[in-house]
């Protein structure tokens, strides 16, 4: 017995012993090269480079310079002891045009990390979609045009030809509510367009472009490897019990959530949605058999969680709406308690409330939490550490909530922590940092935080202590 055997176990909130352990990325927040062999403009590429749209002009050229780091890269992961790992393809890299054969040397690059990967214990999990549409197909139409469906169906054909035989889990969107309603509703993020309709068309291309790639997929996957779908759920809750404050959290719970979950676990379209938005569309782009294709079944879902929203009746925002028209009637109140540098409020109750729902609401779906960290104003100190004790009370208090839910029945099999290092967070481009190993950007050294140490301690002991 070693000195560590004999240590008192102080585990608290023990996991069950095949619980997944992971960190996430995306393609465009970490890789940069982006000009390299071969890989063409994304619609994030375009609209980091329009004047405005991100916070001090920042673009994701360089990144945290990934793509010439992976081996450095998933030698942190050795060091954090992680089970799995989270990263998406950059679709613009593999098939430049968004249309016909694959660029080798984009393939070779994900096929390099999913081998290195493989070689570190560490089971590899692609997402295929984390928003960098090739800008060739944002300029035939992009997602509100059905066609771009069909594109990603084949692209996704590509991908299980290539790395079919050595992917676990295969994510075919990530977060579709906000590619389609912040990317085509308020502008917010790319390709920056600004209308209610084609939010509601591109939220319907993704449900379609879901079950087109689940459908490809299936076909070449090795026995054990999954198919699944993330979600960043709005955990809603209404600021009280009237009728008025109810039906404003129906009314974003259907725009916000239902209108993936219905066609992509009922092969429906929530009424209620198409009623709240008759005012801009009949829905008409629905076309028969979409609804069965979607609903393709899946082996697990994953759910992004941040923060809870709460609503109660009023008017809604009067421009610029994500909501696509939903939301009249409904005033977003800002939940109590502290913020992170996002100005997220810090609610652990939202996740445990999503998990209790989900449980409820999908009995059968294995559930896993695919991102879920903080932002907070990091800095190396002299010494060059790097003290983030408000995430470690983040993440303590996640997965104390996760615990909790898997006690009161509900079947979630991992944690992926967003995010292994510090990127480019979108809108708000270097300025945000939610890594659990700091960047410098101007050397690209990374340097553990406190919280990945901790981390790697609670891998360590499968579970929290305290
Ligand atoms: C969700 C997105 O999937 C990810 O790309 C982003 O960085 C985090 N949330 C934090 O905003």
């Amino acid at each position: 017995m070693t000195a560590l055997d004999a240590r008192p176990d102080t585990t608290t909130h023990r996991f069950p012993a095949a619980f997944r352990w992971g960190t996430a990325t995306a393609a465009y927040q970490i890789e940069g090269a982006a000009a390299e062999d071969g890989r063409t403009p994304s619609i994030w590429d375009t609209f980091s480079r329009t004047p405005g749209k991100v916070r001090n002009g920042d673009t994701g050229d360089i990144a945290a310079d990934h793509y010439h780091r992976v081996s450095e890269d998933i030698a942190l992961m050795r060091r954090l002891g992680v089970t799995d790992y989270r990263f998406s393809i950059a679709w613009p890299r593999v098939q430049p045009t968004g249309r016909g054969p694959a660029v080798q040397k984009g393939l070779d690059f994900y096929r390099r990390l999913v081998d290195e990967l493989l070689e570190a214990g560490i089971r590899p999990v692609a997402t295929l979609y984390h928003w960098d549409l090739p800008q060739e197909l944002e300029d035939a139409g992009g997602w509100p045009q059905r066609e771009t469906a069909h594109r990603f169906g084949e692209y996704a054909s590509i991908m299980a030809g290539a790395l079919g035989d050595r992917v676990a889990t295969w994510t075919t969107l990530n977060e579709p509510w906000c590619a389609a309603f912040l990317g085509y509703g308020n502008g917010v993020h790319a390709p920056g367009r600004t209308s209610a309709l084609a939010s509601l068309r591109a939220a319907h291309h993704f449900n379609l472009a879901h079950g087109l790639a689940t459908g490809a997929l299936r076909g070449a996957l090795s026995p054990g490897s999954e198919v699944s779908l993330t979600l960043n759920l709005h955990a809603v809750r209404p600021h009280s019990d009237s009728a008025a404050d109810l039906d404003a959290a129906r009314r974003i719970d259907a725009v916000g959530n239902r209108v993936f979950l219905d066609p992509v676990f009922n092969g429906s379209l929530p009424e209620d949605l198409v009623r709240d938005t008759a005012a801009v569309t009949d829905w008409s782009f629905v076309l028969d058999g979409d609804l069965e294709t979607a609903s393709a079944p899946i082996d697990s879902l994953g759910i992004n969680y941040y923060s809870p929203t709460v609503v109660a009746a009023g008017s809604g925002p009067a421009e610029a709406s994500p909501w696509a028209g939903a939301e009249q009637h409904v005033r977003f109140l800002p939940a109590p308690g502290p913020r992170t540098a996002m100005d997220w409020p810090v609610d652990a109750n939202g996740l445990h409330e999503l998990l209790m729902r989900l449980r409820d609401d999908l009995p059968g779906v294995p559930l896993v939490i695919t991102e879920n960290g903080a932002a907070y104003d990091d800095y190396a100190d002299p010494s060059g550490e790097v003290k983030d004790p408000e995430r470690v009370a983040y993440l303590h208090a996640h997965l104390a909530a996760v615990h909790r839910a898997i006690e009161e029945g509900a079947d979630v099999r991992g944690y992926f922590l967003w995010s292994l290092l510090d990127n480019f967070e979108w809108a708000y481009g270097y300025s945000k940092r939610f890594g659990i190993v700091h960047v410098d950007f101007a050397t690209q050294r990374r340097t553990f935080k406190d919280s990945a140490r901790w981390y790697a301690e609670v891998i360590a002991r499968g579970g929290l202590a305290e």
